[in-house]
C-alpha cells in the first residue's frame, strides 16, 4: 500500500469553503490600509539567518528555539521568516527606498514560520496582516499606528478586545530598565522559579512574562514609578486616546518578545481567544535600521495574527460567516430560451466586471434547486432572470436572510448590486 502524506503538524491547508473568510479580512485590510496611505510590500519567505538574529535578538524565544533554519547547497544559513519587520527593514535599506521619499507607509499580508509546539491559536505556519510606518516619529505617528489598528479591527467586526500599552523609553532608558530590573530581581532570586532564574541570566525582561503563581508577588511589587516612570510623550499619547474615546489599559509588564522595541509598545488581547490571547502586537523600533546597516530611522508598526483574528470573528455576536455571506451573489437562470440565456450571461459578466463574486449553475432551471444551492453555499443575495423578467426588463433580487425581494431594472442591476454588496 502506498504511503499517505499529511501536512506537517502546525501547518494547515486552507480549503475552498474556508478561504472566503480569509478574503474578507484581506480585502478589508487592502482597502482600509490603502485609504490611509499604506502601500503593499512582498518580500521573500526565506532570508539570511543573521538578519533575524541581529534584529529580533539572540536571547529571544524566537531566535533561541523557534526559527526554521537550514543550510542551502552553498552552505549558507537561511531562515524562513518568523516575522516581517526585519525583512521590510532589509528591503527598504537594500533598495534605498528612503532616498526618494522622506517616509514610507507599508503593509503586508504574508505567512510566517515559528517552530512552536502546535496548540489552539499557536501554529508553525501562521499569517500576519501588518503595517510599518518607516521614518515617522513623534506622538502623531504613535497615534496614527494605534488608530489604524483599532479602527481596522472595528471595521472587520471585532468588538471584544483590549488594547494594552507600555512605555519602554528610549534605547538608553531601555538599557537602564534592564539594569534596574537586574538589580531588583537579584535581591529576590530565591523567590523566583527555575525558568525565571534562567531568564534572569539570559534576558531579565522575560521574567515579566512569567505566569507561575509563586513568582507573581515579586513581579507585582516592582516599584515602576521609581524604577522607570512613564515618559511625557507616552502620557500625551494616552491623553489623545482618551480624547478619541479609544479604551486602553497600561500594562507595565508588557515588554514584547522581540528585542528591537523602544518607546511605546502595545498588544491587543481578546478574551474570546483562550490561553493564546494576543490578537496583535507592535510598537516603536527606532534603532532597528541602524542595526541593519541603514541610517537612523524611527519606525513603528504592528502585526495581526490572521488565524487568531478569524477565531475571534467567528465567536463575535455577528459571526464572520454572516458578514461573508453578504459579499457574494448567486445568479439563477430560469429559462432555457436562447434570448434569456444571452441576456443572463451579459448581465452576470457585467456584474463580474465590477469584481463581484457571482455564483451560477447554468444547466439548472428550477428556482427551488437554485435557492437550495445558494443556501448551501451560504450566499445571502440572489438575482433571477427568466422569460417573464426579460420581457418586463426587470430582474428579481432576493434577500435570502430577510426573505424579501424587489425588482430592479436590468440596466441598473450591476451598479445597484455593486452599491449593495460593497457599500
Ligand atoms: P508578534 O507579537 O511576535 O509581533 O506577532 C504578532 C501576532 O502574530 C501575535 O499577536 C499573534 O496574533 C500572531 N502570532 C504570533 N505567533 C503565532 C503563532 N505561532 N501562531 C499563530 N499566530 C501567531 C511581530 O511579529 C512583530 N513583527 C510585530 C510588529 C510589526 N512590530 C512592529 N511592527
Amino acid at each position: 500500500m502506498s504511503k499517505k502524506y499529511e501536512a506537517f503538524p502546525g501547518m494547515e491547508d486552507l480549503l475552498p469553503g474556508q478561504i472566503e473568510t480569509w478574503h474578507y479580512v484581506e480585502d478589508m485590510a487592502q482597502v482600509f490600509f490603502e485609504s490611509r496611505g499604506f502601500k503593499e510590500i512582498r518580500t521573500p519567505v526565506v532570508e539570511p539567518t543573521e538578519l533575524f538574529v541581529r534584529s529580533i535578538g539572540e536571547s529571544s524565544d524566537i531566535v533561541h528555539k523557534e526559527m526554521y533554519t537550514f543550510q542551502d547547497r552553498g552552505g549558507r544559513s537561511l531562515t524562513m521568516r518568523p516575522e516581517m519587520t526585519a525583512s521590510v527593514g532589509r528591503s527598504v535599506i537594500e533598495h534605498g527606498l528612503l532616498k526618494t521619499t522622506k517616509s514610507l507607509r507599508l503593509y503586508y499580508l504574508a505567512p510566517m514560520f515559528r517552530a512552536e509546539r502546535p496548540q489552539a491559536g499557536r501554529k508553525r505556519q501562521f499569517h500576519q496582516i501588518g503595517v510599518e510606518m518607516v521614518n515617522e516619529t513623534g506622538e502623531q505617528a504613535d497615534i496614527e499606528i494605534l488608530t489604524t489598528l483599532y479602527y481596522y479591527l472595528r471595521a472587520v467586526g471585532v468588538t471584544a478586545f483590549e488594547l494594552r500599552l507600555n512605555d519602554l523609553g528610549n534605547s538608553s532608558d531601555r538599557a537602564q530598565l534592564i539594569q534596574t530590573l537586574t538589580d531588583y530581581f537579584r535581591s529576590h532570586l530565591s523567590e523566583l522559579c527555575d525558568d525565571c532564574k534562567r531568564r534572569y541570566e539570559q534576558n531579565v525582561l522575560r521574567v515579566l512574562d512569567c505566569k507561575i503563581q509563586s513568582c507573581q508577588p515579586v513581579i507585582n511589587k516592582i516599584p515602576w514609578e521609581a524604577l522607570s516612570p512613564l515618559s511625557q510623550e507616552f502620557k500625551n499619547v494616552t491623553a489623545k486616546l482618551d480624547h478619541l474615546a479609544i479604551p486602553y489599559k497600561i500594562n507595565r509588564r508588557l515588554v514584547r518578545g522581540l528585542d528591537y522595541y523602544n518607546g511605546l509598545v502595545f498588544e491587543v488581547g481578546s478574551g474570546l481567544l483562550g490561553a493564546q490571547d494576543a490578537l496583535a502586537g507592535g510598537g516603536r523600533y527606532d534603532g532597528l535600521y541602524e542595526q541593519l546597516g541603514g541610517q537612523p530611522t524611527p519606525c513603528t508598526g504592528f502585526s495581526i495574527g490572521v488565524e487568531r483574528l478569524l477565531g475571534v470573528l467567528e465567536k463575535e455576536q455577528n459571526p464572520l460567516s454572516v458578514r461573508v455571506k453578504c459579499k457574494r451573489l448567486y445568479a439563477a437562470l430560469l429559462d432555457d430560451n436562447e434570448q434569456v440565456k444571452k441576456s443572463f450571461f451579459e448581465l452576470t459578466f457585467a456584474i463580474r466586471e465590477k469584481c463581484i463574486h457571482v455564483e451560477l449553475l447554468p444547466g439548472e432551471m428550477s428556482l427551488s434547486k437554485h435557492l437550495k444551492r445558494a443556501n448551501q453555499m451560504g450566499i445571502r443575495f440572489l438575482i433571477m432572470l427568466g422569460a417573464q423578467e426579460l420581457q418586463s426588463g426587470k430582474v428579481i433580487l432576493k434577500d435570502l436572510n430577510e426573505k424579501t425581494q424587489r425588482e430592479i431594472p436590468m440596466e441598473e442591476c450591476p451598479d445597484y448590486v455593486e452599491r449593495m454588496l460593497k457599500g
